[in-house]
């Protein structure tokens, strides 16, 4: 990236961030975060009383003015993506940062309205969807930045993306679950965003776009918690290692405030500093793949 930088640091002020998941856990302290540091926000979620109450806080934890918008969609949706897409390009002159966090698993197989399976739309389709949607209005900034939160749980997905069942019904019935299936499924999505993030980088080169994706590390959230009560036991076991959602949401505010110099653009990130993801996040053979299986998926043609 070229042009003028701000001192580290001060790159949000002022810049207008889209942000999901911003209601719970990491997305809702980066939000905070982000609001305290000056940037204005335009904050997505599905719960419209929800998401007005945290505009409302978020507006009077800023020292300086700050606009904080709300759009309602639901990610498992393309439909709604595409209304509160619109909705942001006609009221966003320019866009200068897209976060892609919010994310749910799904223990059961169910599809969502435009038949896909609900853990890959959520959490996949959803980011590659909405990013390519507000691509031009993220061309009119002058440093614009796409941020995703993954996971170190991607390494799980040791066999990498199954092209052959993207709706992934083996990890699911009576011998899918027995086996983790629905573990293994979410970590097929969260591999999915780091593939995600290589190959727009990758098509991006050369502009004024840049994009990132984390691991958050193990964060006390909301994270499993309408997947029946032996989710929410395991969780309350995890809990006890995990860090506080501040903590696990440091790096996305990083990746967003940092100076571009700081930063690789199409990179897998933990802990402020770049790190190697699995062999299967590696390859850019399925990160191509994986493109042009969720353009198909979404019936878009860009980048
Ligand atoms: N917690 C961890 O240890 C951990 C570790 C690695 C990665 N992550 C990732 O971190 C991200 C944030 O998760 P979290 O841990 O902060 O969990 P969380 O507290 O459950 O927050 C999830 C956020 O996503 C939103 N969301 C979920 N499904 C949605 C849908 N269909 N439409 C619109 N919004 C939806 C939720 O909205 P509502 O408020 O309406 O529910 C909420 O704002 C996820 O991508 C997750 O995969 C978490």
């Amino acid at each position: 990236m070229s042009g003028i930088q701000h001192a580290d640091g001060h790159n949000v002020k002022g810049k207008y961030i889209v942000i999901t998941g911003a209601t719970s856990g990491i997305g809702l302290a980066a939000a905070h975060a982000l609001a305290a540091k000056g940037a204005n926000l335009g904050i997505v979620a599905r719960n419209a009383a929800k998401a007005n109450e945290v505009a409302a806080k978020l507006r009077k934890c800023s020292s300086t003015e700050i606009t904080v918008d709300v759009f309602i969609a639901d990610m498992s949706s393309q439909r709604s993506i595409r209304q509160a897409a619109d909705e942001m390009s006609s009221k966003c002159p320019r866009i200068d940062m897209v976060i892609n966090n919010a994310g749910a698993m799904f223990v059961d197989h169910k599809l969502t309205e435009d038949g896909l399976e609900m853990t890959w739309a959520v959490n996949h389709i959803a980011p590659f969807l909405l990013t390519t949607l507000l691509l031009d209005k993220l061309k009119l900034s002058e440093h614009a930045r796409i941020i995703t939160t993954s996971s170190h749980g991607h390494k799980m997905a040791r066999k990498g993306i199954d092209f052959d069942d993207l709706n992934g019904k083996r990890c699911f019935g009576f011998w899918g679950k027995l086996k983790g299936g629905p573990n293994f499924r979410y970590a097929e999505t969260k591999l999915a965003n780091i593939l995600f993030t290589a190959e727009l980088a990758k098509r991006l080169q050369g502009t004024n776009v840049a994009a990132y994706c984390f691991d958050p590390g193990l964060v006390d959230t909301n994270f499993n918690q309408d997947n029946g009560r032996l989710a929410r036991m395991t969780m309350a076991v995890m809990k006890r290692f995990a860090q506080a959602p501040e903590k696990g949401a440091e790096t996305l505010v990083w990746l967003a405030d940092t100076d571009a110099h700081n930063l690789e653009s199409g990179r897998y990130y933990y802990d402020k500093q770049t790190k190697t993801p699995s062999a299967q996040a590696g390859s850019m053979d399925a990160a191509k793949k994986l493109w042009e299986a969720s353009e198909s998926q979404t019936r878009i043609t860009r980048a």
